[in-house]
């Protein structure tokens, strides 16, 4: 079969107005980007720091197999999993409008999708077929004009209808009700079910569950918020209520910037549901800000070096950072970050996981700096499952004898640390007070998150989904004490306790 050209445009609001950002075609061998000089010359940031700073007007991304979009527009698209709620309703959605993209190849699937939905999701860019349907939207959502849709669901039902619809056991009425009521929506990246949108909160400050009705990203008021939300599903029960616990222990260290997060624990139908909402860092007054994640960064500075998003290791972001002359605070505060993931057992701390929030309105690398923090879901509560037994998703401090993406806890670990410390440029005796403080902060985190693995209810952890609290436990003492013998100066070069040296990237 003969290709042929695939072509769109990309347009933001970074500036609070509507302005064209760049053509785009898709060729059998390349994707070519190439600004539009008006948006080039006002400044306005375009799809990446890097390509942002060394001012190209076209860029060219070689299709590597079925990887033909680069990171920062594979960010507005659902996950590839058949089973992703997002994923599943952009293909009802595409398949009403005519759009079918069934027996395509995956890089003409994502690009269809891309065109049919990738506009107001995390971040600034939107992508459009054409300018004239880029045009369209903006007068259609934010003209005089009330949006489309969002009239539907509400509430607690709009939540229970999602969940219901993650499991797939949401009658087919209601199913569409549920896309009338969403439309179209963005895809945001990750594992975890979710959906953006601003939600209500009380007169007390706390969310129960209620929705403001408005589009995502537009804030109606003081109580109405642009939020991320997140649903529990069955297979990981617990999940949602140990991230907001880990959000909480990032607040007490009192060093990161962490954004506000609401856990809603209720019944609908008598069903359990459980969602975490947290406030949207990309959103100012419904103006969006750019956010590009530390992969999109590495593979736009290597494009065949950084494929996926546990490519590089925790030095190289350092080294970026420092490379881009951030300053030296947010360099101390990415490595707090990183102690922070070992000490709540995230294992979790991938490329997709730290990046970059630009403020278009201020210039030079003033502009940039790191996210305020995210997922940091304690992923090891599920060593059972593939890859959620890791001590660290990217590498550091040297790979041997112990891998550091593997479950052991290596027990030279704190001097593991403290040489990624020192590749980052900070002095030693930083790094171990920093470390100490953390050690101290998350002191009763552990028993805290044992509790909570505990009290959920047991038709809700049934054997084979429950999570591994005996090696949860064990895992974090383990790293607990590993850090606490080096700051005392007694880190063992010994190998890892034999009980916890399987890799679950074998199971
Ligand atoms: N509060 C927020 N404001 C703006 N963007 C956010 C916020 N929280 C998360 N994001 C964005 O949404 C994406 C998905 O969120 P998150 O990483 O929490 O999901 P996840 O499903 O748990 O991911 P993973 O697959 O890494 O486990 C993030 O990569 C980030 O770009
Ligand atoms: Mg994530």
């Amino acid at each position: 079969m003969s290709w042929k050209d695939r072509f769109a445009v990309a347009w933001t609001r970074a500036s609070g107005a509507p302005e064209k950002l760049a053509d785009m075609v898709l060729t059998e061998t390349e994707l070519r980007v190439t600004f539009s000089d008006p948006a080039r010359r006002s400044g306005i940031p375009g799809l990446s720091m890097l390509h942002d700073m060394s001012g190209d007007s076209i860029l060219v991304y070689p299709r590597n197999g079925s990887r033909v979009l680069p990171p920062q527009l594979r960010a507005l698209l659902p996950p590839d999993a058949a089973l992703n709620p997002q994923r599943r309703m952009l293909l009802d959605l595409m398949l009403a409008s005519g759009r079918s993209i069934t027996g395509l190849p995956t890089e003409l699937q994502q690009w269809e999708m891309l065109v049919f939905a990738g506009r107001n999701a995390v971040g600034h860019i939107d992508v459009f077929e054409n300018d004239r349907d880029a045009q369209d939207y903006y007068t259609r959502n934010y003209g005089s004009v009330q949006p489309e849709g969002r009239s539907g669901l509400k509430d607690l039902k709009l939540w229970g209808a999602f969940r219901k619809y993650v499991s797939q056991s949401l009658p087919t009425v209601e199913e569409d009700q549920l896309k009338a009521t969403l439309g179209p929506t963005p895809g945001v990246a990750g594992f975890v079910p979710k959906m953006l949108c601003t939600i209500e909160l009380e007169s007390d400050g706390s969310w129960k569950g209620k929705t403001s009705g408005k589009p995502a990203g537009e804030e109606g008021g003081q109580d109405t918020v642009s939020a991320l939300v997140k649903i529990e599903q069955n297979s990981y029960p617990g999940l949602l209520q140990l991230e907001s616990l880990a959000y909480e222990y990032h607040r007490k260290a009192g060093i990161f910037d962490v954004p506000r997060t609401w856990l809603l624990e209720t019944t609908v139908n008598n069903e359990p549901l459980i969602a975490l909402a947290s406030e949207r860092f990309d959103r100012n007054q419904g103006v969006p800000l750019p956010l590009e994640s530390m992969y999109s960064i590495l593979h736009t500075g290597s494009p065949t070096k950084y494929l996926c998003n546990t490519d590089g290791s925790i030095e190289k972001i350092g080294e970026v950072l420092n490379k881009l002359r951030f300053p030296y605070g947010e360099v101390e505060r990415f490595y707090a970050q990183f102690v922070m993931s070992l000490l709540t057992g995230n294992g979790d701390l991938h490329t997709d996981n730290i990046a970059i929030l630009t403020d278009p309105n201020k210039h030079g690398m003033n502009r940039y700096r790191l996210s305020p923090l995210f997922d940091p879901a304690p992923m090891r509560a599920y060593r059972g499952r593939h890859s959620h037994n890791v001590l660290s998703a990217l590498p550091f401090g040297g790979g041997e004898p112990t891998d550091t993406t593997g479950s052991a806890t290596p027990g030279d670990l704190f001097d593991r640390m403290m040489s990624v410390a020192k590749a980052m440029g900070i002095k030693h005796t930083r790094a171990k007070g920093l470390a100490k403080q953390l050690h101290q902060v998350t002191e009763p985190y552990l028993q805290e998150a044992i509790e909570l693995l505990r009290s959920i209810p047991k038709d809700r952890r049934p054997n084979n989904l429950a999570p591994d609290i005996d090696g949860f436990e064990a895992t974090i003492q383990e790293v607990r004490s590993a850090i606490a013998r080096g700051w005392s100066g007694h880190a063992s070069k010994s190998p890892p306790t034999p009980s916890l040296m399987f890799s679950n990237k074998q199971n």
